[in-house]
Order: C-alpha cells, then sequence, then structure tokens
C-alpha cells in the first residue's frame, strides 16, 4: 500500500471541496447533524459513503464484523445510545452484505479462537432459524438466507433497547434492515417492520 499516495489523494479531495465552497470544512468543523445510524459490516468492499452517495457528515457509522449488536458488546451499545439519545437521529439502518465472510465462518465447524465468541452471535441466528435454513439445499442459497436473517435478527436485538423503544414511541424513530448485493451493487431492502417485531417479543422485551 503505497500511504503516500492517500495523502496525495487527500490534498486533492481537500482542493476539490474548497473550490466548490470555500467554506466547506469551517461550516464541518462546527457540529455533526447526520439524520440516521449505520451499522453495517467491517468488510473492505462495502464503504457506506461510497455506494450511497453520501457526504461527510450524512451518517454516524459504526461497523464490526458481520454487523451484529449483542447486548453485552459495549462498543456498539454506546454508539447506538449516544445516536439515539443525544444526536437524536431519525433512523437505524443494520446493513448486512452477500458474500459476507464473518457470516461464511460462523457456518462452518472451527476453531477461530478469539473470534468464537463474536461468531457465536451468527450461529445463534442459524440456531433460532434452524428449520428454515436447513430446508434450504442450495450452500449459495442457504448462506445468502442467513445474511439476510442475521440481520434481521440484530435489527430485533436493537428493538430491544430501552432507549430505542422510547426513541420510537416518542418521536418515530425507525429501524431498517439491509443488505448489500455485492454481486450487483445494489441495496436490497428487509422492510423490518418495528411495530410488528415490538409486538411479537413485547411480553419478554418491552422495557418502555
Ligand atoms: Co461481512
Amino acid at each position: 500500500m503505497d500511504f503516500k499516495k492517500i495523502f496525495d489523494n487527500n490534498k486533492e479531495w481537500v482542493k476539490e471541496k474548497i473550490k466548490i465552497d470555500k467554506d466547506y470544512f469551517e461550516n464541518l468543523g462546527k457540529d455533526q447533524n447526520p439524520e440516521f445510524l449505520y451499522i453495517g459490516c467491517s468488510d473492505s468492499r462495502v464503504t457506506v459513503e461510497e455506494i450511497m452517495g453520501l457526504n461527510p457528515g450524512d451518517a454516524f457509522v459504526h461497523r464490526n464484523i458481520a454487523n451484529v449488536v449483542p447486548a453485552t458488546d459495549l462498543n456498539s451499545a454506546s454508539v447506538i445510545d449516544y445516536a439515539v439519545s443525544h444526536l437524536e437521529v431519525e433512523a437505524i439502518v443494520i446493513c448486512g452484505h452477500y458474500a459476507c465472510g464473518g457470516v461464511k465462518a460462523a457456518m462452518e465447524s472451527e476453531d477461530l479462537g478469539l473470534l468464537n465468541p463474536w461468531l457465536r452471535n451468527i450461529r445463534d441466528v442459524y440456531r433460532l432459524h434452524k428449520k428454515e435454513l436447513n430446508a434450504i439445499k442450495c450452500d449459495e442459497e442457504r448462506y445468502e438466507r442467513l445474511v439476510e436473517l442475521n440481520v434481521q435478527e440484530q435489527c430485533v436485538n436493537i428493538i430491544k433497547i430501552a432507549s430505542v423503544q422510547k426513541a420510537h414511541r416518542e418521536r418515530n424513530l425507525n429501524v431498517y434492515g439491509w443488505v448489500f448485493d455485492i454481486h450487483t451493487g445494489e441495496i436490497v431492502d428487509l422492510k423490518i417492520d418495528f411495530d410488528k417485531i415490538l409486538h411479537k417479543i413485547m411480553d419478554i422485551y418491552h422495557l418502555d
């Protein structure tokens, strides 16, 4: 990797921005007011701003292996709390992607050391949907379905959070589940229904 190239690119980018708006960086430095929180995979091919045509300031971003939000993960929990309670975002997007290495690894029976507890989150999704997944004979199709179900279950995990339930009730915060189809470049909307999910899990997870 030629890191000098990165600094050269950066200088070019600064020039371009200032050419269009001379106050660009002065304004950028003032504050942030993103409309949504994006939670996606760390995969190098799934670049948030580029695939969605966004600019700096548009999305508050959290990425980890296979876009999971376990209740005990302080990192993602802090990001969600800050986005919901302080930035007051209008929506949270969980975006998975086909050909996700994390999801693939969770489908294989291999000891991956430190990654085991992380990938267990995805194995748990598999266990929850074992009947549906095992009925899919094609390996590739089953893999893609697990990517989708993982996004769906992480949306459910987000809906379990008290501050999210409160913001949904008070200011209609919404949760979206998307999959980036790495083979076509298109984003697929899984059409997550916040109220339907909350209604389904309400007796156990309703906190607000
Ligand atoms: Co991935």
